[in-house]
C-alpha cells in the first residue's frame, strides 16, 4: 500500500512538472527580442498618431517583458564573465525608459515621451552594437545541441 501511494505520488509529481515546464512563461532571449521590436514598433505608430494608450500600452509591455530563462542566462553569464553587468545595465536601461516612456504617455506628454523614446532605442542599439552577435553565437550553438 505504502509503496502504491509513492509510486502515485511520484506520477502526480511527474505529471504536474511536465504541465509546469509546457505552460511556463518563457521565452527565449529571440523571442523576447522580438516582441520588443513589435512594442517598439507599436509605441512609434501610436507617437506618430498621438494615440497616447498605444504608446502607453507598447511601454508596458516592454518595461514587463519575460524573464530570460535561466538556463540562457547562465550561458550568456559564462560568455560575459564580468561584463555581464554592462549587458544587464542595457536591459535595466532600456527597462527605466519605458516606464518613463509610459508615464508621459499617461500625462498625455508628447514631447517627454519621443524623447524618452529616442533614448530607449539608443539602448537597444548600444546592447546590439556591443554584444548582440557575441551572445547570439552562444545561444545559436545551445539551441542546435537540444
Ligand atoms: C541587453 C542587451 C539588449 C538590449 C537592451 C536589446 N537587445 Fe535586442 N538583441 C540582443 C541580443 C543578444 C540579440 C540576439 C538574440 C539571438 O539571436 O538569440 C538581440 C536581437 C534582437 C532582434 C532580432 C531578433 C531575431 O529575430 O533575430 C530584435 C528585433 C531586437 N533584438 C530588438 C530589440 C529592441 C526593439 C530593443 C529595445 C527596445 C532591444 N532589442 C534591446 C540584446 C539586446
Amino acid at each position: 500500500m505504502q509503496e502504491r501511494i509513492n509510486i502515485t505520488f511520484v506520477a502526480v509529481f511527474l505529471a504536474l512538472t511536465v504541465v509546469h515546464v509546457a505552460t511556463a512563461d518563457e521565452s527565449n532571449l529571440k523571442e523576447i527580442m522580438q516582441e520588443l521590436r513589435d512594442d517598439s514598433v507599436a509605441i512609434f505608430d501610436g507617437l506618430l498618431t498621438d494615440d497616447f494608450s498605444k504608446v502607453a500600452r507598447g511601454a508596458d509591455r516592454i518595461a514587463n517583458h519575460p524573464q530570460i530563462p535561466p538556463a540562457q542566462i547562465q550561458l550568456v553569464a559564462a560568455e560575459l564573465g564580468p561584463e555581464m553587468a554592462t549587458f544587464k545595465q542595457f536591459d535595466t536601461s532600456v527597462h527605466d525608459l519605458a516606464v518613463s516612456i509610459g508615464a508621459a504617455a499617461e500625462e498625455k506628454d508628447h514631447d517627454r515621451a519621443a524623447t524618452n523614446y529616442q533614448r530607449m532605442l539608443d539602448g537597444c542599439f548600444g546592447c546590439h552594437a556591443v554584444y548582440r552577435q557575441r551572445v547570439a553565437a552562444v545561444l545559436g550553438g545551445a539551441a542546435a545541441q537540444e
